[in-house]
């Protein structure tokens, strides 16, 4: 039976990496995501290497890096290329204005940075990820480690004027110690239930002094496609 997590979500993710690879072109210089949707388009990605397909791309994160280098995907680093042609990359949530929330998996900052300096960013996701309004999926926000606490308390009051309707907050944690990021900071995730306006927001958290990012990408993908355990559903395309 197909499920939200199990093996229909996970042909679902398949799909939608598929579709994504007609998007490829030869010699493309390439984002690659994060995640499990992002991961099953490396998958796919590393076997048309192998068959000669010449690309170079840039991984999100070292998780993302050693997947890509065994599966015999050419990487190198943002600051070697400068720009990128397209990334490819999930999300937790997207709405249907295009925007996301990301960094499920802590890999937020440099997938915001790489899809940032891309010329077109395409999301992958399975139908659950489509959503009307963002922010059931808690916000992930990273921040630095130094004085981390009072980082979120500050946090805490900058939610009291915004349009939410959870504010609890929750240091992220693996094994019982503090989840650390690939760049050595910290996630604080926000159980904001609502986000009814996701600018105000990002602008008011990313002005908190210590806050690294949240993420919200907003005015970032350019297209997402939408899968289930059937096929691709929905190819939604950024207007203008
Ligand atoms: C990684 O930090 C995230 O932004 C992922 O892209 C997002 O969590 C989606 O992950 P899955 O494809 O595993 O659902």
């Amino acid at each position: 039976m197909a499920t939200e997590h199990g093996v229909g979500a996970d042909a679902a993710k398949r799909f939608a990496a598929e579709k994504a690879l007609e998007f490829v072109e030869p010699n493309m210089k390439l984002g690659l995501g994060t995640g499990s949707t992002a991961a099953a388009f490396v998958d796919l990605l590393g076997a048309r290497c192998r068959d000669g397909l010449n690309l170079t791309c840039v991984p999100t994160s070292v998780v993302t890096g050693r997947q890509a280098e065994r599966a015999g995907v050419p990487l190198t680093t943002l600051d070697a290329v400068g720009w990128l042609d397209l990334t490819i990359d999930g999300a937790d949530e997207v709405d249907p204005n295009l925007e996301l929330i990301k960094g499920g998996g802590g890999a937020l900052l440099i997938e915001k940075i790489v899809a940032s300096a891309s010329d077109r960013m395409i999301v992958i996701a399975d139908a659950s990820k489509r959503v009307d309004t963002l922010g059931a999926f808690p916000l992930p926000v990273e921040v630095t480690p130094f004085a981390w606490e009072t980082t979120r308390a500050v946090i805490e009051q900058v939610l009291e004027s915004c349009d939410v309707d959870g504010r609890e907050t929750k240091l992220r944690l693996a094994r019982d110690e503090p989840f650390l990021t690939d760049e050595g900071n910290m996630i604080i995730d926000l159980h904001l239930k609502r986000i009814g306006d996701p600018n105000a927001l990002s602008y008011a958290l990313n002005a908190v002094p210590g806050v690294i990012d949240s993420g919200l990408f907003l005015s970032i993908a350019d297209a997402a496609i939408i899968a289930d355990e059937s096929g691709v559903i929905e190819v939604m395309m950024r207007e203008g």
